[in-house]
Protein backbone atom coordinates (compact mmCIF):
# COMPACT_ATOMS: atom_id res chain seq x y z
CA UNK A 1 0.00 0.00 0.00
CA UNK A 2 1.10 3.34 -0.58
CA UNK A 3 1.16 6.84 1.44
CA UNK A 4 -0.09 9.73 -0.13
CA UNK A 5 0.70 13.22 1.47
CA UNK A 6 -1.44 16.43 0.63
CA UNK A 7 0.22 19.81 1.31
CA UNK A 8 -1.65 21.88 3.49
CA UNK A 9 0.77 24.70 2.85
CA UNK A 10 2.91 26.24 0.55
CA UNK A 11 6.11 25.28 2.24
CA UNK A 12 5.70 22.95 4.75
CA UNK A 13 2.97 20.33 6.29
CA UNK A 14 1.02 17.53 4.56
CA UNK A 15 -1.88 15.76 5.42
CA UNK A 16 -1.30 11.61 5.20
CA UNK A 17 -3.52 9.28 3.50
CA UNK A 18 -5.68 6.74 5.57
CA UNK A 19 -3.64 4.30 7.62
CA UNK A 20 -4.04 3.08 10.71
CA UNK A 21 -0.49 3.90 12.71
CA UNK A 22 -1.53 1.05 15.61
CA UNK A 23 -1.14 -1.45 12.72
CA UNK A 24 1.88 0.13 10.62
CA UNK A 25 4.98 -2.15 11.80
CA UNK A 26 5.99 -2.42 8.24
CA UNK A 27 9.77 -1.09 7.68
CA UNK A 28 9.24 0.32 4.45
CA UNK A 29 5.68 1.95 5.53
CA UNK A 30 7.69 3.73 8.67
CA UNK A 31 10.62 4.61 6.24
CA UNK A 32 7.87 6.24 3.78
CA UNK A 33 6.25 8.22 6.91
CA UNK A 34 9.99 9.33 7.92
CA UNK A 35 11.00 10.75 4.37
CA UNK A 36 6.89 12.33 4.29
CA UNK A 37 8.62 13.98 7.81
CA UNK A 38 12.01 14.81 5.91
CA UNK A 39 9.84 16.74 3.07
CA UNK A 40 7.03 18.27 5.21
CA UNK A 41 8.16 18.48 8.34
CA UNK A 42 4.47 17.76 9.73
CA UNK A 43 2.29 15.40 9.13
CA UNK A 44 -1.36 15.23 9.84
CA UNK A 45 -2.77 11.83 10.44
CA UNK A 46 -6.43 11.74 10.99
CA UNK A 47 -8.48 9.28 12.85
CA UNK A 48 -6.16 7.34 15.19
CA UNK A 49 -7.57 5.79 18.10
CA UNK A 50 -4.06 4.64 20.11
CA UNK A 51 -4.18 3.69 23.69
CA UNK A 52 -1.69 5.43 25.96
CA UNK A 53 0.52 2.18 25.72
CA UNK A 54 0.18 2.03 21.51
CA UNK A 55 1.23 5.76 21.05
CA UNK A 56 4.27 5.36 23.27
CA UNK A 57 4.72 1.53 21.12
CA UNK A 58 4.34 3.60 17.74
CA UNK A 59 6.46 6.45 18.69
CA UNK A 60 9.32 3.74 19.60
CA UNK A 61 8.91 1.98 16.15
CA UNK A 62 8.87 5.24 14.02
CA UNK A 63 12.01 7.13 15.84
CA UNK A 64 13.60 4.90 18.47
CA UNK A 65 14.39 6.57 21.95
CA UNK A 66 11.94 8.61 24.18
CA UNK A 67 12.16 11.92 25.28
CA UNK A 68 11.44 11.09 29.17
CA UNK A 69 13.26 14.26 31.20
CA UNK A 70 10.01 16.86 30.24
CA UNK A 71 9.95 20.01 32.34
CA UNK A 72 6.50 18.95 33.69
CA UNK A 73 7.89 15.62 35.51
CA UNK A 74 9.78 18.44 37.65
CA UNK A 75 6.52 19.56 38.84
CA UNK A 76 4.63 16.47 39.26
CA UNK A 77 4.74 12.68 38.32
CA UNK A 78 2.72 11.66 35.18
CA UNK A 79 -0.40 10.25 35.75
CA UNK A 80 -0.09 7.97 32.82
CA UNK A 81 2.74 5.82 34.34
CA UNK A 82 5.41 6.81 31.54
CA UNK A 83 7.28 9.96 31.61
CA UNK A 84 6.85 9.40 28.06
CA UNK A 85 3.73 10.08 27.72
CA UNK A 86 2.64 13.87 28.20
CA UNK A 87 -0.59 15.26 29.79
CA UNK A 88 -0.95 18.47 27.42
CA UNK A 89 -4.90 18.38 28.71
CA UNK A 90 -6.31 20.83 30.69
CA UNK A 91 -7.59 18.35 33.14
CA UNK A 92 -6.25 17.11 36.52
CA UNK A 93 -5.64 14.16 38.24
CA UNK A 94 -9.63 14.12 39.40
CA UNK A 95 -10.88 14.22 35.95
CA UNK A 96 -11.82 18.05 35.99
CA UNK A 97 -11.09 21.27 34.22
CA UNK A 98 -8.08 22.50 35.99
CA UNK A 99 -8.73 25.50 38.31
CA UNK A 100 -6.87 29.29 37.02
CA UNK A 101 -5.00 29.04 39.74
CA UNK A 102 -3.18 25.56 39.32
CA UNK A 103 -0.20 25.32 39.02
CA UNK A 104 -0.32 22.56 36.17
CA UNK A 105 -2.58 25.10 33.92
CA UNK A 106 -0.19 28.14 34.34
CA UNK A 107 2.71 25.61 33.59
CA UNK A 108 1.14 24.66 30.70
CA UNK A 109 0.10 28.15 29.51
CA UNK A 110 3.86 28.70 28.37
CA UNK A 111 2.95 26.46 24.88
CA UNK A 112 1.37 29.19 23.75
CA UNK A 113 4.70 30.91 23.23
CA UNK A 114 6.46 29.85 20.08
CA UNK A 115 8.87 26.79 20.96
CA UNK A 116 10.14 23.66 20.51
CA UNK A 117 9.97 20.45 22.41
CA UNK A 118 12.98 19.48 24.24
CA UNK A 119 15.49 21.63 23.17
CA UNK A 120 16.80 22.14 26.67
CA UNK A 121 17.22 19.17 26.93
CA UNK A 122 20.71 16.80 25.48
CA UNK A 123 20.04 14.92 23.38
CA UNK A 124 17.23 17.15 22.24
CA UNK A 125 13.79 16.41 21.11
CA UNK A 126 13.65 15.16 17.19
CA UNK A 127 9.46 14.24 16.50
CA UNK A 128 7.11 15.48 19.09
CA UNK A 129 3.46 13.34 18.09
CA UNK A 130 0.26 14.34 19.44
CA UNK A 131 -2.51 12.65 19.79
CA UNK A 132 -6.22 14.92 20.14
CA UNK A 133 -8.64 12.46 22.50
CA UNK A 134 -10.94 15.48 23.16
CA UNK A 135 -11.64 18.88 21.50
CA UNK A 136 -13.53 21.76 22.97
CA UNK A 137 -16.63 23.15 20.70
CA UNK A 138 -14.26 26.80 20.42
CA UNK A 139 -11.06 26.87 18.24
CA UNK A 140 -8.27 25.78 20.38
CA UNK A 141 -5.39 25.50 17.64
CA UNK A 142 -1.92 25.05 17.08
CA UNK A 143 0.51 27.16 15.19
CA UNK A 144 3.31 26.01 13.52
CA UNK A 145 5.74 27.73 12.01
CA UNK A 146 8.36 26.84 8.89
CA UNK A 147 12.38 27.46 10.21
CA UNK A 148 13.69 25.98 6.67
CA UNK A 149 12.14 28.71 4.69
CA UNK A 150 12.97 30.89 7.47
CA UNK A 151 16.90 30.21 7.44
CA UNK A 152 16.36 29.78 3.23
CA UNK A 153 14.93 33.53 3.02
CA UNK A 154 17.55 35.34 5.26
CA UNK A 155 19.90 37.26 3.52
CA UNK A 156 23.26 35.43 2.63
CA UNK A 157 25.04 37.72 4.80
CA UNK A 158 22.84 37.02 7.78
CA UNK A 159 23.10 33.24 7.08
CA UNK A 160 26.90 33.77 7.33
CA UNK A 161 27.12 35.58 10.36
CA UNK A 162 24.84 32.98 12.32
CA UNK A 163 27.02 29.90 10.88
CA UNK A 164 28.69 28.21 13.87
CA UNK A 165 26.35 30.38 17.17
CA UNK A 166 25.87 28.39 19.49
CA UNK A 167 22.16 28.72 21.91
CA UNK A 168 21.63 28.13 25.62
CA UNK A 169 18.14 26.88 25.75
CA UNK A 170 16.38 26.84 29.68
CA UNK A 171 12.60 25.68 30.77
CA UNK A 172 13.37 27.52 33.34
CA UNK A 173 13.83 30.16 31.13
CA UNK A 174 10.96 30.56 28.92
CA UNK A 175 8.58 30.57 31.98
CA UNK A 176 10.51 33.00 34.04
CA UNK A 177 9.58 35.22 31.11
CA UNK A 178 5.99 34.62 31.88
CA UNK A 179 5.96 35.08 35.62
CA UNK A 180 5.90 31.37 36.42
CA UNK A 181 8.34 30.52 39.45
CA UNK A 182 10.14 27.39 40.11
CA UNK A 183 11.30 26.75 43.64
CA UNK A 184 15.75 26.56 43.75
CA UNK A 185 15.52 22.49 43.87
CA UNK A 186 13.20 22.77 40.68
CA UNK A 187 15.62 24.51 39.28
CA UNK A 188 18.65 22.58 39.75
CA UNK A 189 17.07 20.11 37.72
CA UNK A 190 16.47 22.37 34.96
CA UNK A 191 19.93 23.51 33.88
CA UNK A 192 19.25 23.52 30.30
CA UNK A 193 21.59 22.74 27.64
CA UNK A 194 23.69 24.45 24.63
CA UNK A 195 22.56 23.40 20.78
CA UNK A 196 23.90 25.17 17.48
CA UNK A 197 21.08 27.83 16.18
CA UNK A 198 21.64 26.24 12.50
CA UNK A 199 21.10 22.34 12.29
CA UNK A 200 20.93 20.41 9.47
CA UNK A 201 19.00 17.63 8.87
CA UNK A 202 21.25 14.35 8.29
CA UNK A 203 19.17 12.89 6.01
CA UNK A 204 18.69 15.11 3.61
CA UNK A 205 20.57 18.33 4.17
CA UNK A 206 18.07 20.75 4.26
CA UNK A 207 19.03 23.44 7.05
CA UNK A 208 16.81 25.11 9.61
CA UNK A 209 17.31 27.90 12.38
CA UNK A 210 16.81 26.26 15.71
CA UNK A 211 14.93 28.33 17.87
CA UNK A 212 12.32 28.71 20.62
CA UNK A 213 10.73 30.49 23.83
CA UNK A 214 13.30 28.72 25.63
CA UNK A 215 16.57 30.28 24.15
CA UNK A 216 17.80 32.16 26.70
CA UNK A 217 21.64 33.52 24.97
CA UNK A 218 23.63 33.11 22.59
CA UNK A 219 27.18 31.83 23.82
CA UNK A 220 30.12 34.12 23.34
CA UNK A 221 27.72 37.42 23.49
CA UNK A 222 26.76 40.08 26.05
CA UNK A 223 23.16 38.51 26.96
CA UNK A 224 21.23 41.56 25.69
CA UNK A 225 22.84 41.32 22.56
CA UNK A 226 22.05 37.59 22.15
CA UNK A 227 18.25 38.01 23.02
CA UNK A 228 17.78 41.11 20.58
CA UNK A 229 18.67 38.50 18.12
CA UNK A 230 17.05 35.80 18.98
CA UNK A 231 14.07 37.79 19.16
CA UNK A 232 14.67 39.53 15.53
CA UNK A 233 14.72 35.54 14.30
CA UNK A 234 11.40 34.46 16.02
CA UNK A 235 10.23 37.77 14.60
CA UNK A 236 11.26 36.67 11.15
CA UNK A 237 10.43 33.34 11.48
CA UNK A 238 6.74 33.46 12.39
CA UNK A 239 6.28 36.03 9.34
CA UNK A 240 2.34 34.79 8.45
CA UNK A 241 3.08 33.17 5.67
CA UNK A 242 5.72 30.49 7.10
CA UNK A 243 2.73 29.68 9.67
CA UNK A 244 0.51 26.94 9.26
CA UNK A 245 -2.26 27.02 12.12
CA UNK A 246 -3.68 23.21 12.74
CA UNK A 247 -7.73 23.43 13.53
CA UNK A 248 -8.10 20.08 15.57
CA UNK A 249 -10.70 16.92 14.84
CA UNK A 250 -11.03 14.75 17.38
CA UNK A 251 -8.60 11.59 16.03
CA UNK A 252 -6.05 13.75 14.71
CA UNK A 253 -2.57 12.51 15.51
CA UNK A 254 -0.13 15.48 14.75
CA UNK A 255 3.83 14.32 13.59
CA UNK A 256 6.07 17.48 13.86
CA UNK A 257 9.77 17.51 13.30
CA UNK A 258 11.44 19.53 16.37
CA UNK A 259 14.59 20.46 14.31
CA UNK A 260 12.72 21.78 11.42
CA UNK A 261 9.82 24.04 13.49
CA UNK A 262 8.23 25.72 16.19
CA UNK A 263 4.83 25.36 17.35
CA UNK A 264 2.64 26.94 20.19
CA UNK A 265 -0.84 26.71 21.29
CA UNK A 266 -3.67 29.30 20.30
CA UNK A 267 -5.41 30.46 23.58
CA UNK A 268 -9.05 29.61 24.46
CA UNK A 269 -11.45 29.64 27.51
CA UNK A 270 -9.18 27.08 28.65
CA UNK A 271 -11.22 27.11 32.47
CA UNK A 272 -14.69 26.58 30.81
CA UNK A 273 -14.09 23.54 28.03
CA UNK A 274 -12.11 20.32 28.22
CA UNK A 275 -9.50 19.97 25.94
CA UNK A 276 -7.21 16.45 26.24
CA UNK A 277 -4.38 16.18 24.44
CA UNK A 278 -1.03 13.44 24.93
CA UNK A 279 1.94 13.85 23.47
CA UNK A 280 5.49 11.44 23.17
CA UNK A 281 8.38 13.20 21.86
CA UNK A 282 11.59 10.85 20.35
CA UNK A 283 15.32 12.09 21.03
CA UNK A 284 17.32 13.41 18.16
CA UNK A 285 20.03 10.19 18.53
CA UNK A 286 21.29 8.82 15.32
CA UNK A 287 19.71 8.15 12.12
CA UNK A 288 15.54 7.21 12.93
CA UNK A 289 15.21 4.04 11.08
CA UNK A 290 18.49 2.52 12.54
CA UNK A 291 17.26 4.14 15.71
CA UNK A 292 13.91 2.55 15.77
CA UNK A 293 15.23 -0.74 14.24
CA UNK A 294 17.67 -1.39 17.59
CA UNK A 295 14.72 -0.15 19.87
C1 LIG B 1 2.81 20.34 22.76
C2 LIG B 1 2.26 21.69 22.55
C3 LIG B 1 0.31 22.89 21.82
C4 LIG B 1 -1.16 22.75 21.94
O1 LIG B 1 2.03 19.39 22.88
O2 LIG B 1 4.04 20.22 22.76
O3 LIG B 1 2.97 22.65 22.60
O4 LIG B 1 -1.88 23.44 21.19
N1 LIG B 1 0.95 21.74 22.29
O5 LIG B 1 -1.59 21.97 22.81
MN1 LIG C 1 5.15 21.92 22.67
Amino acid sequence: MELAFKPLHPHFVAEAGEIDLRETHDDRMLERIRDGMDRFAVLVFRKQRFSNEEQIAFATRLDGELHRKTGISVLQKSRFGDEALTDVSNVGADGGILEPESRRRLYGLANRLWHTDASFQDPRGRYSMLAALVVPPVSADTEFADMRTAWDTLPEATRASLEGLQVHHSIAYSRQTLGFEFSEGENDRLRGAVHPLVLSNPRNGRRSLYLASHASRILGRPIPDGRLLIRDLMEHATRPELVYRHAWSTGDFVIWDNRATMHRARPFEDTVHRREMRRVTSLDTGDPARVAQSA
